[in-house]
This record gives structure tokens, C-alpha cells and sequence, in this order.
């Protein structure tokens, strides 16, 4: 008998990642539109603005004055001081534009920190529900995720509650804030319970600031800014959600050695940089206005109000989220099972959300309600749901 394997087969580190369940969602969500129905898209992590003119136009500029040749890998000089400039007045990280690297999104920084810094059989202590291509990333880098309930940390001490999950083979800390998709911003004095905990074990922490200037109750706050957390914190950073530019594949991370040269390798020999056109745009972004970045947040706030208000009053509990753009209200109501609750909505309303589950055990009993679209959008969305609960 021929015992050889096919060659025609997979890389085993890529047996247990998944393709992530948003993405079965939106096929569905496809899939009914075909038929001509409509339906409220609920489901999707998108801005509901366009990406300004001018980020826009910066980019055709640099098309036109044939800025279309390889870039440094790591990015434009002018794009990381830029960036170490914003680094240390909004984030309060001192850094050297070489402690900053442009990414093709935030994917690819939290892509390059997994493997930078996970061996094979290494644990990462991961707050959840939680953000699901995390836990893909952990586990391309043949690590494993330690699932750490938010809920039960934030009520019985976080430090003490990571302890409780950790294990000999902890190496790193995911900490992700605001969080998608529960909204949760952790206060500053959590992030100093999770640094101390960091510094006591020799971990590396893993952040992942996304949605930084998405904060509507408290303020965001950076772990690597606390005293001895530069060096061993890599920060994952995007365009994606503050300036709508989630096509343009636009981020960055930012790290001390020796993590920052494992960070250029890897994004040298995956993408060799980001287009060079994108980096310009990525420049001019860097120069908008806080009153506008703050302005939009104020039209954020005004669809979480009117989101939230809406699930309490016809009975999906949901305390108002602090942060990102993600309602997560309890959905046992509908159905104990969250992709059942979710089929049903999606059937029986035409409103279109993801699962709890998708996020870890800890969002089970959950359904994830994205209110990044335009207002009239949520309320033909809340009829639907009035309709349905009467
Ligand atoms: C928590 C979190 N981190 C990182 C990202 C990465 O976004 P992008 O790759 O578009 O920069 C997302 C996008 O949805 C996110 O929700």
C-alpha cells in the first residue's frame, strides 16, 4: 500500500484556522439581495462617510507625479515622522520614526506581531468576546488563544482573573480598545492592571487601538504609554475606521526592538510596504483636524443613541457601549442560540447581524449590531425590529 501523503495538501499550521463566520453573513446577506429583498445591514464594521476629498485627492496627486516606484518597505520617511508626531501628542508613545512601521491595514501589524513574537505551543491570554481573525492569527502562528471573559475580569480584578487563565506557556497579552464587538473601553486603570501583570510575568502585550478615536464615555487610553510598557508592547494602528478608508488597506504598528526589525521582515517578504500612492493619502489624513475627527464621532454617537434606545425598549438588553461602533445587546430573547437568534432576525425582519458566538464562547446568548451607516438606515432598521417584537 502507498502510505505517501499527496503532495496536493496544506501546510498543517493551517489546519485549525478558520475562515471567519462575518464573512458566511455576508454571502447570506448576498445571496437574499440576489433575490431582490431588502435588507437592514446591520452586519458590517464600515464607516457610513466617505473618505474625505482631499485624503482622496492627495492620493491621484502622487498618481499623477509618478510616485508609483517601490517606497522603503517600512514606509515613507515623511509618512513615520508624521506618524511619531501623532504618536506622541494624541497617544502619549515617544518614539523614532524608525520605531514605526507603515502596514497594509491594521491586519497586517496585528498579522506581523503574531508572528514576530509567538513560537509553536505558546499561549496568548485573549480578552473575549473578541475580535475573531485574532484568534486565526494566533493560531497561524501555531500559538493558542486563552480566552479571558471580559466580564468576569472587569467584575472580579483583572490582574487577578488573567492570573486565574494563564498558564506556564503564556507568552503574550491581546489587548484590544475600544473592543470589537462588545464597545468596551477599558479605563486607564485597567490597562494598569494588565501592565502590571505584563511586567510580573515577562509577557509581551499585543495592542490593538483600531478604533482609538471612537471613544464616546471615557477616554482612550494607550497601554504602551505606561512607564516600562514601550518595550515590550507592539500597537497595532489603522486608517480603516477614524478616516473611512477601510479599501485602501492603510495602518500601522509601532514597536521597540527587537521587535520592530521581526515587523520589517515580515512585512518585507509579504507585501514589501504599502502602495506608494496609499502613503501619500495616509500623509494627508494625518493632517486632519481633531474637530473633524471629533465632529464624526458626535454623528457616531448620535446612531449608538438611537440604536441602543431602540433595543432596550423592545427588550435586547444592551447598556450603552463606550466605544468602536457595535451595539451587543443580549439576543436570548429571540433565541438562546446566538446563530439562531440571528437566522431568525434575518428571515423574519430582513436585518442582518452577526452572531455572539462568531466571537469566542463568551459572546454566546449575544448579536453583534454594527451602526456605522447613515441614520435613516437604523431607523427603517428599528421599525423592522418594532415590528417584529410586536
Ligand atoms: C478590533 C479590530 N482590529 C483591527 C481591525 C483591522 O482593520 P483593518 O485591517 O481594516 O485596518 C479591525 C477591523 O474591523 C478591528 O475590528
Amino acid at each position: 500500500m502507498n502510505t505517501r501523503q499527496s503532495g496536493i495538501r496544506l501546510a498543517k499550521r493551517l489546519d485549525e484556522v478558520g475562515f471567519s463566520g462575518i464573512v458566511q453573513v455576508r454571502n447570506k446577506v448576498m445571496a437574499m439581495r440576489a433575490e431582490g429583498l431588502h435588507v437592514h445591514s446591520l452586519h458590517c464594521g464600515e464607516p457610513f462617510f466617505e473618505t474625505p476629498q482631499e485624503i482622496k485627492y492627495a492620493a491621484v496627486k502622487a498618481l499623477v507625479e509618478n510616485h508609483t516606484h517601490y517606497a522603503p518597505s517600512s514606509g515613507l520617511p515623511p509618512l513615520r515622522q508624521a506618524l511619531a508626531a501623532k504618536l506622541a501628542v494624541k497617544n502619549a508613545i515617544h518614539v523614532t520614526e524608525d520605531e514605526v512601521i507603515a502596514t497594509v491595514g491594521g491586519s497586517q501589524g496585528l498579522y506581523a506581531a503574531f508572528q514576530s513574537v509567538i513560537d509553536p505551543g505558546d499561549h496568548v491570554l485573549v480578552f473575549s468576546p473578541y475580535w475573531t481573525p485574532i484568534g486565526d492569527l494566533v493560531t497561524l502562528a501555531q500559538g493558542r488563544p486563552l480566552l479571558v471573559p471580559t466580564i468576569t475580569a472587569r467584575r472580579n480584578g483583572i490582574r487577578k482573573t488573567l492570573e486565574q487563565f494563564s498558564t506556564p506557556h503564556t507568552r503574550a497579552i491581546y489587548f484590544n480598545t475600544p473592543q470589537n464587538p462588545s464597545g468596551l473601553v477599558f479605563t486607564r486603570a485597567e490597562a494598569e492592571e494588565v501592565a502590571a501583570f505584563a511586567i510580573e510575568r515577562d509577557l509581551v502585550v499585543i495592542a490593538d487601538e483600531a478604533y482609538e478615536d471612537l471613544v464616546y464615555d471615557g477616554v482612550h487610553f494607550s497601554i504602551a504609554a505606561l512607564p516600562g510598557m514601550a518595550e515590550r508592547t507592539i500597537t497595532s494602528f489603522t486608517f480603516s475606521k477614524t478616516y473611512a478608508m477601510t479599501g485602501w488597506r492603510a495602518g500601522y504598528t509601532v514597536a521597540k526592538e527587537p521587535f520592530m526589525t521581526a515587523l520589517r521582515k515580515i512585512v518585507l517578504y509579504s507585501t514589501n510596504g504599502v502602495p506608494t500612492p496609499v502613503q501619500y493619502a495616509m500623509i494627508q489624513a494625518l493632517s486632519t483636524p481633531e474637530s473633524e475627527i471629533a465632529a464624526r464621532r458626535e454623528e457616531y454617537r448620535r446612531r449608538r443613541d438611537l440604536l441602543v434606545a431602540a433595543l432596550n425598549d423592545v427588550g435586547l438588553e444592551c447598556p450603552p457601549p463606550a466605544g468602536a461602533f457595535y451595539a451587543f445587546p443580549n439576543a436570548e430573547k429571540i433565541n438562546k442560540n446566538s446563530r439562531t437568534a440571528a437566522q431568525i432576525l434575518l428571515d423574519k425582519a430582513h436585518i442582518a447581524t452577526i452572531p455572539g458566538s462568531v466571537f469566542g464562547a463568551q459572546g454566546e446568548g449575544h448579536l453583534r449590531f454594527g451602526y456605522a451607516i447613515a441614520i435613516k438606515e437604523i431607523e427603517d432598521c428599528v421599525d423592522a425590529l418594532r415590528k417584529f417584537f410586536a
